[in-house]
């Protein structure tokens, strides 16, 4: 809603929130999305496949009780700012011609329609594959009924190839995927002219040709990290991932009973679906 003290404060500070704004599309934001996808991308066999991508997995979630502050520090804080803030551009109608010379530009309007697109997918994506929170009520009264928080990581490959089954679920990241993509490699064009990199018409027309490069590479990997999750096989995988994760608990590296939840049981996986036939750990 706007309220005159709404007002008052971002038009007092517009000009360092919009800097906070462009920064955060690149840092963390886009290096995030880049490196989460790259992670996402060995799981496609040519690049490691499913036991590479438990392995990084487990690295990643080796930071232990440290995690949620680095998620909500580095990942969902900056996302939830830049993308609110985004938002309030979008609305409030601002226009950025004080900045940018090409206001009639498509670019221009379709850098605010995917920004719109990526928060909904965002939402919808973390909310499908980590859950947001992870506390009992929000589990029984949210995740379980919905279907959220599909990805078990110590299951990786296989609950994620398990939560990107049928045709609407895929077609939808697509679509996500297809938003990211371009509102970065747009937005790394249009955030030279933010802070004055390439400011005249030569420059700026040498600046879109190496961003459409970049754009080539960014498309590739994420073409590639939705057609590797497709590509999973998830009662082999799980295969991998539970010898895995059996030799990580004889070897002493994970705590057997609080490490089982983090994990599809064996017998179900997301979906209710039958994963593995392998024996379960412990037993
Ligand atoms: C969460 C949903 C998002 C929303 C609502 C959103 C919205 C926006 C808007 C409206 C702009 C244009 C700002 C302007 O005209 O001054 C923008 C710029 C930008 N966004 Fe996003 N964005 C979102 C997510 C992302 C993501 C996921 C990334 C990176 C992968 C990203 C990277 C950028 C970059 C690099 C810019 C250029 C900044 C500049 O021109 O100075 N954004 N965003
Ligand atoms: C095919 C493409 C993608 C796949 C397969 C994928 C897969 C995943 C998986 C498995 C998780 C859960 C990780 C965990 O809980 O440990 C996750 C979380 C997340 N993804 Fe993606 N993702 C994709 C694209 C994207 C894109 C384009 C964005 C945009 C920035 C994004 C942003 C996030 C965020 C913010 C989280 C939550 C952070 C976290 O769990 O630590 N993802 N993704």
């Amino acid at each position: 809603m706007d309220t005159a003290d709404d007002r008052s404060f971002l038009a007092r500070h517009e000009f360092l929130i919009r800097r906070i704004h462009s920064l955060t599309g690149l840092l963390p934001v886009g290096a995030y999305m880049m490196v989460h996808l790259i992670v996402n991308l060995s799981v496609l066999p040519v690049i490691g496949g499913p036991g590479m991508y438990q392995k990084l997995v487990y690295q990643i979630h080796g930071l232990g009780g440290l995690l949620p502050f680095v998620e909500w520090g580095f990942i969902f804080g900056p996302i939830l700012f830049h993308g609110i803030i985004g938002l309030w551009i979008v609305r409030s109608g601002l226009s950025n011609t004080g900045s940018y010379p090409y206001p009639a530009n498509i670019r221009y309007s379709l850098q605010r329609i995917t920004g719109i697109v990526a928060f909904v997918f965002i939402l919808y994506h973390v909310f499908h594959m980590h859950g947001w929170f992870h506390f009992e009520a929000w589990r029984v009264g949210v995740l379980d009924p919905l279907a959220g928080a599909q990805f078990k990581p110590y299951s990786a490959a296989s609950s994620l190839g398990q939560a990107m089954a049928g045709f609407w679920v895929p077609a939808v990241y697509a679509v996500g995927l297809a938003a990211c993509t371009f509102h970065l490699i747009n937005g790394l064009w249009t955030m030279g002219i933010t802070w004055g990199v390439w400011t005249s018409p030569k420059a700026q027309e040498g600046a879109a040709n190496v961003c459409g490069l970049v754009g080539v590479v960014v498309g590739v990997v994420a073409i590639g990290a939705l057609v590797g999750s497709l590509s999973v096989n998830p009662q082999e995988a799980k295969i991998a991932e539970d010898r895995m994760f059996q030799h990580k608990i004889t070897s002493g590296e994970l705590p057997e009973r609080e490490s089982l939840h983090k994990r599809s049981d064996g017998t179900e996986g997301p979906h209710g679906k039958q994963v593995s036939a392998v024996g379960r750990v412990g037993e």
